[in-house]
């Protein structure tokens, strides 16, 4: 039987079987087409509202959830947490509550507290989707990852995965690492040792391997993923210098030598130039940072049209669809 795609809310790839990862990237790949169409809309999620509550900044994940919503048909509201009554001090959860009044069908959170999605997923009847909780994950990034490498090399499994950088404060390397080790891929891990966690060592027996050096994650990787250097959570010093942080943990050119001559090389963004990663690799011809980018927006557009229950006709042509699934039937659903 075919693997569907039953959760309520998008909370951490932790949750999510090798099959329905891949349900959400063979569902985000049949959207990538409605952005390469002159018409870039298709009518699967119309009437529904989708609500981008960010409370930290960004500018790929919430201006692709933004645009996915709109190419599906949704009403897409941005809410600036500047100006909203957060800033006189209402708390997230309150706000949460007042939201759902208004009854949305999916709410994109992101937030600098790990968990905060969870909470809201307790209280909200809309969809909750993850766009980041602090430092332990950002699901849609692995997923517009793994379908940016799959797009280029055809599959993730039995590829080695070189991640290099700062492990400690990243979500987007949690996400992936779970991501890329249950379709079946190799992880490398390298980065100073005070931002590598503990806890990674656990993670050995699905396939993770922490790597002494930069060079050594690196040669004969498939992939050269890189992470950026979250100076607004250095609380403390893990380095002794961004100098120093780019002559040792920095990607260069002769790593990517020692990697297979295919290898591709990935960003989540924004990227801090010259610090961790070059220039001329981030715009060379192995970079599909940009290519990232462009799949965030099919992975998004898969996410919130399961999410939100989309009629499978309305992005084949203009059609009315079978009504979205009464929210009761969907309340006993995992996630
Ligand atoms: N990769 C990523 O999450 O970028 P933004 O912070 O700009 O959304």
């Amino acid at each position: 039987m075919p693997t569907v795609f039953n959760h309520r809310h998008l909370l951490g790839i932790s949750e999510l079987s090798a099959g329905e990862i891949t349900h959400l990237l063979d569902t985000a790949e049949t959207f990538r087409d409605v952005s390469r169409r002159e018409i870039k809309k298709v009518p699967a999620l119309r009437g529904r509202t989708v609500i981008n509550l960010f409370f930290e900044p960004s500018t790929r994940t919430r201006t692709s959830f933004e645009i996915a919503a709109k190419r599906l048909s949704a009403d897409a509201i941005n809410i600036s947490v500047s100006t909203s009554s957060v800033s006189k001090g209402e708390t997230l959860l309150d706000t949460a509550r007042n939201l759902e009044a208004m009854s949305p069908d999916c709410i994109v959170l992101r937030h600098s507290m790990a968990g905060a999605p969870y909470h809201l997923a307790r209280i909200c009847n809309a969809s909750i989707v993850n766009a980041g909780d602090g430092a332990h994950e950002h699901p849609t990034q692995a997923l517009l990852d793994a379908l940016t490498i799959r797009e280029r090399k055809g599959r993730i499994a039995g590829l080695n995965v070189a991640i290099i950088g700062d492990m400690l404060h990243s979500r987007v390397a949690r996400s992936n690492i779970y991501l890329l080790t249950k379709l079946g891929a190799t992880v490398r891990i390298a980065g100073p040792g005070t931002m590598v966690p503990k806890e990674f060592a656990e993670l050995v027996d699905v396939g993770l391997r922490i790597a002494p050096s930069v060079a050594e994650a690196v040669s004969g990787a498939d992939v050269v993923m890189i992470l950026r250097i979250q100076r607004e959570r250095q609380d403390a010093a893990f380095f002794p210098s961004l100098r120093e942080y780019a002559i040792h943990y920095g990607l260069h050119a002769d790593h990517l030598q020692q990697a297979a001559p295919d290898a591709i090389v990935m960003h989540p963004g924004p990227i801090n130039r010259g610090i961790e990663i070059a220039s001329e690799l981030a715009d060379g011809n192995q970079s599909l940072i940009l290519d990232q980018v462009a799949n965030g927006v099919a992975v998004r557009m898969a996410v919130l049209y399961l999410l939100a229950g989309g009629s499978r006709d309305g992005f084949i042509e203009e059609s009315n669809g079978p009504a979205k699934p009464e929210r009761k039937e969907r309340q006993g659903n995992k996630g």
